[in-house]
């Protein structure tokens, strides 16, 4: 029997110099493969707008596409840590929408914990979370919310300043409670530098190999993803060639009439005629 992992497993982990394997994931299939083989964290992340819902980034995501998500990994009764990704202005406006959204994400989604983007920004609405005993996971780096602001997907905390300021930033997520923080798209020597400074543990996403631990969209590392992938993705199977590869097959005998074969298809044992009856039995 595999352990539970709460936050506290997870910081317990850093302690000892155990590294965290986290992964996204978005449907109960899924969820309950990747938990059989052993993952600590899965994030029902913010990407399920591109990977799953087809959207051009993650600003549409909404509260509900998210919880509908976060429902079907949850009842998959996963022995990872559950965190849910709140969407783009899910709390940014306010503290008081901030702890509500996380809440429904707890009570209608099932979540163990939250993800938000931010840091010394994102402290007051953190704070409140927290107080709500909810557990938070803060973001730093290349925050894809803030897409619009950096004007595309840039790698962050390149000079000395904007490094100096992510350092700060993740020492006011540790500060305001945060359990975990993930660095996203930073130069490795800064990430190496944020988890050494933080007692917290840090999971890295194209951040480098000196994060505690680190995370990938799931669709990229199975190679199901079509968009040109970014450098820091290792892939671990190409099934996407796969489906590919098997529909085309069944298209292929579908079309030739050699799928179904007989060994497919029910058929009606000899009819027994039966007094008063012109019912059959039925081959299963
Ligand atoms: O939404 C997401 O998948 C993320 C990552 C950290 C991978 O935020």
């Amino acid at each position: 029997m595999s352990r539970k992992i709460t936050q506290c497993v997870l910081k317990e982990m850093k302690k000892n110099g155990e590294k965290i394997a986290a992964i996204t994931s978005y449907d109960y299939l899924t969820t309950r493969l990747i938990d059989d083989v052993g993952i600590d964290l899965i994030l029902v992340g913010d990407s399920l707008g591109m990977v799953e819902l087809g959207y051009e980034s993650t600003l549409p995501v909404t509260m509900e596409e998210v919880i509908h998500h976060l429902k079907a990994v949850t009842r998959a009764k996963p022995n990872a840590f559950v965190v849910g990704d709140m969407p783009f202005m899910s709390y940014q406006a306010s503290v008081e929408d901030a702890i509500r959204n996380a809440g429904r994400f707890v009570k209608e989604g099932g979540a163990e914990g939250v993800k938000l983007e931010g840091g010394v920004r994102s402290v007051d609405a953190i704070k409140g979370i927290v107080r709500a005993a909810i557990p938070v996971v803060g973001h730093l780096g290349l925050t894809p919310q803030s897409l619009l602001q950096f004007g595309g997907y840039k790698i962050q905390g390149a000079d000395n300043l904007s490094a100096a300021r992510l350092i700060e930033d993740a020492k006011y997520l540790e500060d305001a409670g945060c359990c975990l923080i993930v660095i996203e798209g930073v130069p490795w020597g800064l990430a190496k530098e944020i988890t050494e400074t933080v007692s917290i543990p840090t999971i890295g996403i194209g951040a480098g190999k000196y994060c505690d631990g680190q995370i990938l969209v799931i669709q990229d590392m199975l190679g199901i993803f079509e968009k040109p992938l970014p450098k820091f993705v290792k892939m671990y199977a190409q099934i996407g060639e796969g489906i590919k590869k098997a529909v085309a097959g069944y298209i292929k005998e579908v079309k030739n009439g050699k799928f179904p074969e007989l060994k497919h298809s029910y058929s009606v044992k000899k009819r027994k005629k039966e007094k008063g009856s012109n019912e059959g039995s039925q081959d299963t």
